[in-house]
């Protein structure tokens, strides 16, 4: 699936698209129906909410589960990240975001490459996140929060929260949020939230500013983020283990758009466990 020129210019205006019911139910069914046991498995890369047991985050299930490592290489994802970059594109980060009913936390106002330049040192904006709704997501289930327009702010001044959740973020503060909102219309769009049925899907910006609320509905909100960087642009350090910031730089090939509802053969590099060496981490910094 490729972009518009349409698309692309109001991608540059807003910061993200969204396409509603871009993936049958089918095509979700195949993911969603894999999430339990995925959350199940007592492994580092499952992040539990900080007072209950439910998971929070999974980390890089598309290196050893064959449904997500599919979607990993699917074109709808992939093709309009490479349409706005213009250039192949890595896995940076793979998550399954649980904000389950009830226990699912809050994520504080941030920029994801805030945090991919401070901790990844990622040279430059160059990445992109994609999101798919597994669950529906509604104004009750904790739906993610936009300032249209902010990416274009770059990096913005954010502090790092150790404490808030049980996931670790470079955070910005009330104030530069007020600001940040009221130049984008304050009450008259300055916020917008995206929102519709499984199958949804979301393109941001990596400098959008964006926020979720925690979940106190019966309704979980399952969502999977695809952060794809572009070769050239790929991390200079490695002070994150491999499953949160990925190593391996290899340009993504799309699998044919059936993917999800055919079997193709993918390779799990992580199947039979997490290597060894994917928890080592090092301050040093890699000359390219
Ligand atoms: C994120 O910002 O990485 C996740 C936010 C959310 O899932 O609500
Ligand atoms: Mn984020």
């Amino acid at each position: 699936m490729n972009l518009t020129k349409k698309q692309i210019k109001q991608f540059h205006k807003e910061g993200y698209l969204f396409f509603p019911s871009l993936f049958s139910q089918e095509e979700i069914k195949n993911l969603s129906s894999e999430v339990p046991k995925i959350y199940d498995i007592r492994e580092e890369y499952n992040f539990r909410e900080k007072d209950s047991d439910l998971v929070r985050t999974n980390f890089a299930a598309h290196l050893y589960n064959t449904s997500f490592a599919k979607l990993a290489r699917h074109p709808r994802m992939i093709k309009p990240v490479e349409d706005l970059l213009q250039e192949k594109l890595y896995m940076h980060q793979f998550k399954i975001n649980g904000k389950m009913a009830f226990e699912g936390d809050v994520w504080q106002w941030h920029q994801d490459y805030g945090t991919w330049l401070n901790d990844d040192l990622m040279p430059s904006s160059r990445a992109m996140n994609i999101a798919i709704f597994l669950d529906e997501v509604t104004e009750f289930n904790g739906p993610l929060i936009f300032i249209p327009g902010s990416h274009k702010k770059g990096v913005v001044q954010a502090n790092h929260d150790l404490t808030t959740t049980s996931y670790p973020l470079w955070t910005i503060n009330n104030n530069l949020i007020s600001e940040l909102v009221d130049r984008a219309g304050g009450r008259e769009g300055g916020i917008v939230s995206p929102k519709g049925k499984a199958g949804s899907m979301i393109l941001f910006d990596s400098c959008l500013v964006h926020a979720s609320s925690n979940n106190l509905s019966p309704f979980n909100r399952v969502s999977v983020y695809l952060s794809l960087c572009a070769v050239s642009n790929h991390i200079r350090r490695f002070k994150r283990k491999e499953y949160i910031a990925h190593r391996d730089f290899t340009p993504i090939e799309c699998l044919p758009d059936d993917c999800l509802v055919k079997d193709y053969k993918v390779n799990l590099p992580w199947k039979d466990g997490v290597p060894e060496s994917a928890y080592q981490t090092s301050l040093k910094e890699i000359i390219k």
